[in-house]
């Protein structure tokens, strides 16, 4: 292709403007512009300066040292020591719809093929990645295959990830200087170290201001994430999996396709870009089967008996769920042969008979009589020494031989791409959904995988492949069996893995306080609906910390709603109370899981507020949460964008602090009276943040009156 040509994709809000001659650059991605773009497009072609190359090097949807592009290369392989420095040349260019463009590239020399997909959808959300296919005879061995796109020169800081095991989904801030960003994992599951997002974005940008450009990395292993300032003042970004040494390895004919890397931008700050991932999540990610259905409130025995199963108790448990108004009851670990803790057992996935002397059966039975779902725990990948799975069948670890490797929570992890292990596994599942009425799977994984070795080499990537095949097999075969990804928490919460689940269990930290900023930093790519949200027994097992049930029941509130302790042990106020929350959560759940989010700025950082609007935006509900004491004795006022600026909407309190009325002299009179506000006045002015005690919060409705 020897004219250079131009091509546009075109979202709602979004454009994207790429150059298409040898290779492919992305001119403009940002805000839509009008104008005749074949006309304007010579004035941003960028001077030579002296000292470096004669020639302009293009930033590419494929950096290449064999250009002269000194950035980190998009490819690095070889074939024997040859082949080793790749220059691509556009062969083809197929824009199959609106938003969709296949770029096919190819260096003959090298004996490569290169495909780069881009697709930009109406919610502005753009999925890129590349194929490689070895197309000449010897093997080629691949070292890195990455994603990268451009940033303009104005994104100036980051937001990025940090986290560990009960803390996932902190953020912080940073600025994006030369020497760049760059965040490795290496755990052999998505993380809660290194979440695959961030954020760049102009000077100071925040919920409502400046121009943000995010990313997801939707891959559930080992990555690399940069972002990295060019001497020239250019910045791009990448995104990529690791590969261990030699695992990628193309036979002539054979490809290997890169993990989506999902972008967005947003001309108005986090909230909008939040909103559009959201909506592309709702309708692109999350299986179109489960999108429409309600979800149900759960109740989860882990930390209510922990392996201490007995059926007789287990029923009375679920009796007490089902009137407290719960609607999935759910098994966890602990059921299956020989599991009395977490030191053995794991692999052996038939049920426990000690425990269970009568089957299941009963217990499902008597779930199911009292109207509610059945759920079952699993955590298929694992394997302890101590199992009979281990004693027949040491070959199935997923290791390297001669080798010890540390183990984590005295499990290691199975050989996926044993085939007998790997059918074992499916057999043993297919069995459990077969046999009995379970509508929903709690999908553990609960350690890091060290040395993911098979047959000697170097497997990481097969192995989280293998993963996405197992939970894909059962999902065809049982595609009304709902399915949650749990790692220790959130340790395995991403896009590629949501295709085929339908939930996340965000942190194995119930603590109210601490739940409000994992949600909050897991909200800037996940709709409330997919997080799993329970309100936990009084003192947090994770922290020991005490809260009382009006702040459990609401931070629990905004999500995908659910309890976790032993109803039959609270006494009759506290589980009047878990039902009150149950109900509430239930008369809002529509609106929850279908609206548009809004993370509220408030005055005093003491608080946390966030707001859901209807989309259609008829009604809202609004959660205020103080986490400190304020620094001020009054804290202004709480802003609600997103309204009809228009229209006319009622406020009312939904919930409120026990002791609210006792802790001021007088709470803003608005609270008593029957107020009705303009959307532009809550937007712009707001409503005044009344007195509250630390860890403690209020909910809001509001609805448009005619
Ligand atoms: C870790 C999970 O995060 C917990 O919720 C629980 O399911 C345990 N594993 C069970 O072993």
């Amino acid at each position: 292709m020897n004219e250079k040509k131009l091509v546009e994709l075109t979202g709602k809000h979004t454009q994207i403007i790429i150059e298409l001659g040898e290779y492919a650059e992305i001119l403009h991605w940002g805000k839509k512009i009008e104008g005749e773009l074949e006309r304007c497009r010579s004035v941003i072609h960028r001077p030579v300066p002296q000292g470096r190359l004669d020639k302009d090097v293009a930033m590419t949807l494929m950096p290449e040292l064999g250009r002269g592009l000194f950035s980190s290369p998009g490819l690095e392989g070889h074939r024997d020591g040859l082949d080793w420095a790749p220059v691509f040349v556009i062969t083809d260019v197929v824009q199959s719809s609106a938003g969709h463009l296949l770029i096919k590239s190819e260096d003959k020399r090298a004996g490569l093929k290169l495909s780069t997909e881009l697709m930009l959808d109406e919610y502005d959300v753009i999925k890129t990645r590349q194929t490689l296919k070895n197309i000449k005879a010897g093997k080629y061995y691949l070292n890195r295959l990455a994603n990268t796109l451009p940033l303009p020169a104005r994104t100036k800081e980051l937001m990025t990830y940090y986290g560990r095991w009960v803390k996932e989904f902190q953020t912080q801030r940073q600025p994006l200087l030369q020497g760049g960003y760059q965040q490795e994992n290496r755990r052999g599951r998505t993380s809660h170290e290194h979440y695959p997002a961030f954020v760049a974005g102009t000077e100071d940008f925040s919920e409502n201001h400046g121009e943000v450009w995010g990313f997801h990395f939707a891959w559930s292993g080992n990555h690399r994430m940069r972002a990295d300032v060019k001497v020239d003042g250019r910045r791009y970004m990448q995104a990529e999996v690791i590969y261990f040494p030699g695992e990628i390895a193309l036979e002539q004919g054979e490809s290997h396709t890169t993990p989506w890397l999902y972008a967005s931008y947003n001309a108005s700050g986090l909230n909008g870009m939040s909103q559009q991932f959201h909506s592309h999540v709702r309708n692109s990610v999350i299986s179109p089967d489960y999108k429409e259905k309600v979800r149900p409130v759960h109740l989860n025995t882990w930390e209510g008996i922990y392996f201490d199963h007995d059926p007789e108790y287990i029923m009375s448990m679920a009796s007490q769920a089902a009137e407290l108004g719960v609607e999935r009851f759910i098994i966890d670990d602990g059921w299956f042969k020989g599991r009395d803790d977490d030191y053995a057992a794991l692999g052996d996935w038939f049920l426990d008979e000690r425990k269970y002397p009568n089957g299941l059966e009963p217990v499902i039975e008597h779930v199911n009589n009292l109207g509610m779902e059945f759920g079952l725990w699993f955590e298929p990948e694992m394997i302890n020494k101590d199992s009979d799975m281990y004693r027949e069948h040491p070959e199935w670890l997923l290791a390297v031989d001669g080798y010890n490797q540390p183990e984590g929570r005295h499990q290691y992890v199975v050989d996926l791409m044993n085939d007998d292990a790997f059918n074992f596994l499916y057999e043993r599942l297919d069995y459990f959904l077969g046999k009995y009425n379970i509508g929903y799977i709690k999908w553990d994984m609960n350690r890091e995988i060290v040395q993911p070795g098979h047959e000697g080499r170097a497997s990481g990537v097969k192995q989280t492949e293998r993963f996405y095949d197992l939970v894909d097999l059962l999902r065809t075969k049982y595609p009304q069996v709902s399915i949650e990804s749990c790692a220790s928490g959130g340790g395995r919460v991403d896009f590629e893995v949501l295709k085929r689940t339908d939930r996340f269990w965000p942190s194995d930290n119930n603590d109210a306080l601490e739940r409000q900023t994992i949600q909050r930093g897991m909200s800037y790519f996940f709709p409330p609906e997919v997080m799993g949200s329970h309100i936990g027994s009084s003192e947090c097992h994770c922290t020991r910390r005490k809260h009382s049930i009006e702040f459990r029941g609401l931070m629990a509130m905004f999500g995908h709603m659910g309890i976790e302790l032993d109803p039959v042990k609270e006494d009759e106020t506290e589980k009047q109370n878990f039902a009150h929350y149950v109900e509430l959560h239930k008369s809002i759940r529509s609106l929850l899981h279908s609206g548009v989010n809004w993370r509220l700025t408030t005055d005093d950082p003491a608080h946390q507020a966030q707001a859901v609007v209807a989309k259609d935006q008829s009604e809202a509900v609004v959660l205020i949460a103080q986490l400190a004491m304020p620094t001020n004795m009054t804290s202004g006022n709480l802003r609600i964008p997103g309204l009809d600026e228009k229209a006319q909407y009622r406020v009312s309190v939904l919930d409120k602090p026990a002791f609210f009325e006792r802790i001021a002299n007088t709470q803003p009179p608005w609270m008593e009276a029957d107020n009705v506000l303009s959307g532009s006045w809550c937007g712009e002015i707001g409503l005044s943040i009344p007195v509250l005690d630390p860890e403690t919060a209020l909910l809001l409705k509001l609805e448009r009156v005619d």
